[in-house]
């Protein structure tokens, strides 16, 4: 009995000296907490460096965007390849994302070997390896001859700046191919993997090991928005606001952060924790001086920490009684693996005995308990460190979202993690002293991160799809040169009907004759009043005109024209009118003066002089009944006796072309087309008098309105119209007619967009396939949302100078609007009377 307490005694006492003896040894391992939440603090800065956009060329943390948006939300599907190249083992994989919404994954999968040879040789050897090995792999599956997505997972840092692209920054760990770091790897391994022509692999997805173990796991537990690898090396990625994300435009939603924390303290940030062992090992690595927190955590380097401890022990005759083995002396004879076993509860110390043996040492009882604390010490701090990091992300997640506590799961993954005994355990235990105010669930990747790499390239080959579904929709909408050729040909045949007697009847294009014969030559002067009705606002102006100096004085006011006027009858409309003109003589004080009148109505009218217009039919938005084959300049006359207030000479009626290309020639005699491209569309020019076949007379020029906006009405340009034309056509005010007009003008290009918005929500290809209320009204969508997107007459004079090469054409904005053209016109009309004809 008593020899038994005596025996117990000598044994603890035993282990308490060899503990202390290492503990004073390893004295700086051993970190307090106050040294770990010092650590957290540092690295809560270092993720502030390295997402500001002015600090992050310098940062050695990198928080490298990953372009992966969202968790995966269960409706991902199909098939997939899979490769996962960077940690410990390299593995190729099919992946089965399930169908019909059942959460199921399927895997087959084959790991293939690594030699150094191939990962620190040259790097387009490497590629073709790994390209190598997904075809053997495709050929025992019978997996060729068929397309496939893919998804790389590659454990390295890499700046994206999309998902399917990612530049190695450097490599760390085992690997140093040469000739790789500065370029994208995705294009590498397409490359290499064209020398298979029965491989049909689209490389969809690059993600880091963090990012897919992340994504692995969130498709189990939606709360899991961290990912954490500690394996051969270390790593942590987790879901960030945009907002501050300056390295990515766009403040919406999260975008998944590769935090590459592996790289802490390679800016000498971590010195003062350092020790003698660390910068021992660094020396000897691949990459000294690089990914210095890594060498303090991660599986490739805590095995070699404690040999190089060890000897440094032995040599100061701590150990063995100062004997070392030549095992002891080389490099990477002690591995992770070794560490985990000597810590393993039971057998810890057996295991111990044995790995020491096989080393070729002779180690005592008290030697085997000082190299098992040894092993602590070292493993104990990783997770130390590790701990306080990831605090960091969690404190930062909190905040993110402005929370008092933040529920929230890690997934986890990694062989260090998973085969130490131990450690998972100190982990959680520091992590949750280390930030009480969060609930952690630690999620062990059961599946390595592949499953979640799936998950990120079944998100993009659907997004592809759509891309892809989309384009085919918009490309009716790019028409060809051909194309356009043709619409030319066309449009120049409509416009010869439209001048001959004999087609004019029939023609779509009415090339309507508008009696004016010139330009304004500067000797116009007066006061005039002018009305411009049609186009987005009715105005009524009154212009003085100077003779001599073309100069001109406008003043005007805008007024509507409420909807139930538009379409209500002709005499409430040309009432309104004159109820306006009153109003506006009445603001410049000039009732009772009996002005000249230019009427701008941008309708199409048949006229047999400048003062008579009779209305062809109505456009664009109006439709007040009784007008129609009615002279409008009677109309506005017989108003205007209605009101019986005031007298005006109504001497001219114009279109809203005939007006600008007046107002234009007024500055520059050169002018001789008038174009709108406003709520309308439409375009008058000087047409030679002896191709107006309506028109007595072959002398001079007359301007003619084409009232192209008709153009189509018999079919002619069926072929580049839409089903979204037809739609807009059906829900407008006159279906049919103006299909030009339709497909060009203000009115109905809103209106276009509108409708393709409708369908690609009904394919499901947009707004989760909902429909608003608001999307379904009719008009809701403003054209001027689409100036703001694009600019079209860029566009516009590009194309003209494509078509017609030999016009050297200057495009002039008419500032002043038709109305001083109009105003220019009756100036004219006034002198002489009747315009056009000599007779
Ligand atoms: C595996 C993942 O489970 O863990 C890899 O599938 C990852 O993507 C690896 O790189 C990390 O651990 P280790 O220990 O293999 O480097
Ligand atoms: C290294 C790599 C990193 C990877 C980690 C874990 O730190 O740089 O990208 O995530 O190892 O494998
Ligand atoms: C409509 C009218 C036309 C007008 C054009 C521009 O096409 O029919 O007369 O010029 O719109 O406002």
């Amino acid at each position: 009995m008593f020899a038994v307490h005596l025996m117990a005694f000598y044994f603890t006492k035993l282990k308490e000296d060899q503990i202390k003896k290492v503990d004073r040894f390893l004295y700086h391992m051993r970190l307090s907490d106050e040294t770990l939440l010092d650590i957290m603090a540092r690295f809560q800065g270092e993720m502030e460096r390295g997402l500001a956009k002015d600090t992050n060329p310098t940062a050695s943390v990198k928080m490298l965007p990953t372009f992966v948006r969202a968790i995966p939300d269960g409706s991902e599907n199909g098939e997939f390849l899979s490769l996962d190249l960077g940690g410990s083992k390299f593995r190729v994989l099919k992946v089965q994302v399930s169908e019909e919404g059942k959460q199921q994954v399927q895997m087959e999968s084959q790991f293939y070997p690594t030699p150094n040879e191939i990962i620190r040789g040259n790097g387009s050897e490497l590629f073709e390896y790994v390209a190598d090995c997904l075809a053997d792999f495709m050929q025992t599956k019978d997996l060729k001859n068929k397309k496939f997505p893919l998804g790389l997972t590659f454990s390295f840092p890499c700046r994206q700046t999309k998902l399917e692209e990612g530049v190695l920054i450097s490599w760390t760990k085992k690997f140093k191919a040469r000739g790789v770091q500065g370029t994208d790897v995705v294009s590498r391994l397409t490359n290499a993997m064209k020398k298979h022509e029965d491989m049909d692999v689209d490389i969809l997805a690059l993600v880091n090991d963090t990012v897919g173990t992340m994504m692995t796991c969130a498709y189990d537990d939606p709360y899991c928005e961290v990912g954490v690898i500690i394996g051969t090396g270390t790593n942590a990625c987790y879901m960030e606001d945009m907002s501050n994300i300056d390295l990515v435009e766009g403040d919406e939603g999260r975008m998944c952060i590769n935090t590459e924390w592996g790289a802490f303290g390679d800016d000498g940030s971590l010195e003062d924790i350092r020790t003698e062992f660390d910068r021992e090992l660094d020396l000897g690595s691949l990459n000294p001086g690089k990914q210095l927190f890594e060498k303090m955590i991660s599986g490739l380097y805590l095995g070699e920490l404690v040999r190089i401890i060890l000897l440094k022990m032995a040599k100061a005759g701590l150990l063995f009684g100062g004997e070392k083995s030549s095992a002891l002396h080389t490099k990477g004879k002690i591995e992770t693996r070794h560490v985990a076993a000597m810590e393993k509860y039971k057998e810890g110390l057996a295991n111990t005995r044995e790995i020491l043996a096989d080393l070729g040492l002779e180690p005592s009882e008290a030697d085997c308990i000082a190299v098992q604390h040894v092993c602590t010490v070292v493993s104990f701090r990783s997770a130390n460190l590790c701990a306080a990091a990831l605090a960091a992300i969690l404190t930062r997640l909190r905040e993110n979202k402005k929370l008092a506590r933040l529920r929230t799961t890690v997934g986890m993954d990694g062989t260090l993690y998973k085969i130490h005994p131990q450690y998972p355990k100190r982990l959680h235990k520091v992590v949750r002293k280390l930030v009480p105010n969060c609930d952690v669930r630690f999620l062990l990747s059961e599946s390595g991160s592949t499953k979640g790499a799936a998950m990120v390239t079944a998100v993009a080959s659907r997004v592809q799809a759509q891309r892809k579904r989309i384009d085919q929709v918009l490309a009716l909408f790019q028409l060809t040169r051909e194309q356009l050729v043709g619409v030319q040909g066309k449009m120049r045949a409509e416009l010869e009907y439209g001048l001959k007697r004999q087609t004019h009847p029939l023609a779509t294009v009415k090339m309507l004759p508008t009696y004016v014969c010139g330009m304004p030559d500067g000797t116009e002067k007066g006061k005039f009043l002018a009305l411009d009705l049609g186009g987005t606002n009715f105005r009524v102006l009154l212009v003085k005109i100077r003779s001599g100096r073309r100069s001109v004085r406008m003043y005007n006011k805008i007024f509507a024209i409420p909807l139930e006027i538009m379409q209500g009858t002709g005499e409430e409309l040309f009432d309104h009118i004159v109820q306006c003109i009153a109003d506006f003589l009445d603001y410049m004080g000039l009732k009772g003066a009996q002005l000249p009148l230019g009427f701008t109505f941008s309708f199409p009218c048949r006229q047999t002089s400048i003062d008579k217009g009779t209305l062809v039919g109505w456009t664009k938005g109006f439709k007040a009944t009784d007008c129609e084959g009615e002279d409008v300049v009677d109309m506005l006359r017989e108003a205007i006796k209605r009101r019986n207030e005031f007298d005006l000479d109504i001497v001219a009626v114009v279109n809203d072309t005939v007006g600008t290309l007046m107002t234009c020639g007024y500055e520059d005699p050169n002018c001789e087309i008038g174009l709108i491209a406003g709520t309308g569309s439409n375009l008058c020019y000087m047409e030679e008098m002896r191709n107006i076949e309506l028109v007595e007379g072959d002398e001079g020029k007359m301007c003619i309105n084409t009232e192209w906006g008709g153009f189509g009405d018999n079919g002619c340009i069926d072929d580049i119209r839409t089903q979204y034309d037809t739609e807009v056509d059906e829900g407008s005010l006159n279906p049919g007619k103006q299909r030009y007009e339709k497909m060009t003008s203000g009115m109905y290009l809103g209106e276009i967009v509108r409708q393709i918005l409708i369908d690609l929500t009904k394919q499901g290809l947009l707004f989760r396939g909902q429909i608003s209320e608001r999307l379904r009204t009719r008009g809701i969508f403003e054209t001027k949302f689409l100036s703001q997107i694009e600019s079209f007459s860029r566009i516009l004079q590009e194309t003209v100078k494509e078509l017609a090469p030999r016009c050297d054409v200057a495009f002039v904005l008419s500032e002043d609007g038709s109305g001083k053209g109009a105003a220019l016109i009756t100036a004219v009309a006034k002198r002489f009377h009747p315009p056009c004809n000599e007779n």
